[in-house]
């Protein structure tokens, strides 16, 4: 996608593997600065302090973060070390996990010398992979908006939670996708964008549409509830960070509660996702996918301009309050109408139809 008409993705890589590109996406939607990667720790850190977020583009850097970790030792014991340090640096989203193992499983039949070489190789096909599925991804999900939009002659509002878009993926985004796709094709549109505390990605949710010339609107969280008893929702469309075998949704927290709402007043509820973010090891998403539990400092801090339009943070919660910050929830598959994949759209039951290989998949490391 293009900022200030430049197209721009949200990870490159430089000097042939030697080095990774990145948009600091903690500085966003206030500055935009690009940074250099060259360490696998530097990537660690990156992932685990949300430079770079959102499940596809933490899998596609966690792949790079291990090629840089190969790069520098590229004998067994080190790759395994590494890939566990990775693995770690966020525990809910799937794709990062898948991304380390690609590269992992591409390089282990090799000798040492050679497996920096593959690992590139192999990495460059991930992030050029990423791309096409969310291109496809946008193509199918722009379908269903299209069809809403023909029962209603009238602009479709789709509600949406966290950043599913560019910044989230390497490119074009997953939800967002679908709305950039259906948006060029001239179908009517208006996004809700939740503001998604307590890290508040709707603000780059936000800070991409209002770059692409997309109307939307910032709400409160809770406000979606409201909205959609008000028939102001046409459909909720969301992003994945692990969706099971039986289609459970893990997604950032507070998409539970949207889901909810939506079934309340029958609006379709739509998750837009890669099959990289299928977890096909596991069934019940709420007993099997581990929630990932933050600083509370990001519920107790918040960030903005000053008068002076400096980038500043104030304490709103007292240090004696104790705060609680778990990152995501699991929306039921009961509560799913269809999910976006490369491959089209199905719903929750039927994903092992769309990847029939799915169900036989299994990490080998
Ligand atoms: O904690 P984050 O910002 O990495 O959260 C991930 C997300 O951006 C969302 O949950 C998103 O909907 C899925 S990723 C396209």
């Amino acid at each position: 996608m293009k900022v200030n008409g430049v197209p721009t993705r949200s990870i490159w890589s430089l000097d042939d593997g030697q080095r990774i590109g990145i948009i600091d996406q903690t500085q966003l939607p206030f500055c935009f600065k690009k940074v250099e990667l060259s360490d696998w720790r530097e990537v660690v850190d990156a992932i685990a302090t949300m430079k770079v977020r959102g499940a596809p583009l933490i899998g596609v850097t966690g792949a790079w973060g291990m090629v840089l970790a190969i790069r520098d030792n590229p004998e067994d014991d080190a790759i395994h070390a590494a890939r566990s340090e990775l693995i770690a640096s966020r525990p809910t989203a799937v794709d990062l996990q898948w991304g380390v193992d690609q590269i992992v499983t591409a390089v282990m039949p090799y000798c040492p010398r050679e497996r920096f070489r593959m690992a590139v190789k192999m990495a460059e096909t991930l992030t050029q992979a990423n791309v096409l599925a969310n291109r496809a991804i946008g193509t199918h999900g722009a379908r269903v908006i299209a069809e809403l939009y023909a029962k209603k002659r009238a602009p479709v509002n789709i509600l949406t939670h966290c950043n599913a878009g560019w910044l989230a993926t390497v490119d074009y985004g997953t939800a967002l996708s679908a709305v950039y796709i259906a948006f060029e094709q001239g179908i009517p549109l208006h996004v809700w964008v939740d503001e998604t505390r307590p890290r508040n990605q709707g603000l780059l949710t936000a800070w991409e549409l209002e770059a692409g010339g997309v109307p939307h609107t910032v709400i409160a969280d809770n406000a979606g509830g409201h909205l959609m008893q008000h028939r102001e929702v046409d459909m909720v469309l969301v992003g994945a960070d692990r969706i099971t075998a039986i289609g459970d949704v893990a997604n950032k927290i507070g998409t539970y509660l949207k889901a909810l709402a939506a079934k309340d007043m029958d609006i379709p509820f739509y998750v837009a996702a890669p099959s990289s973010t299928i977890d096909w090891s596991i069934q019940d998403g709420k007993h099997s996918i581990e929630i990932e539990n933050r600083n509370g400092d990001e519920l107790r801090y918040v960030k903005g301009l000053d008068a002076k339009g400096q980038v500043t943070e104030v304490e709103i919660i007292s240090p004696l309050t104790n705060v609680e910050n778990p990152a995501f929830d699991v929306t039921p598959a009961r509560l799913v109408t269809g999910i976006v994949t490369e491959r089209g759209v199905c719903a929750p039951e039927f994903l092992t139809r769309l990847f029939p290989e799915g169900a036989r998949r299994r990490t080998r490391w």
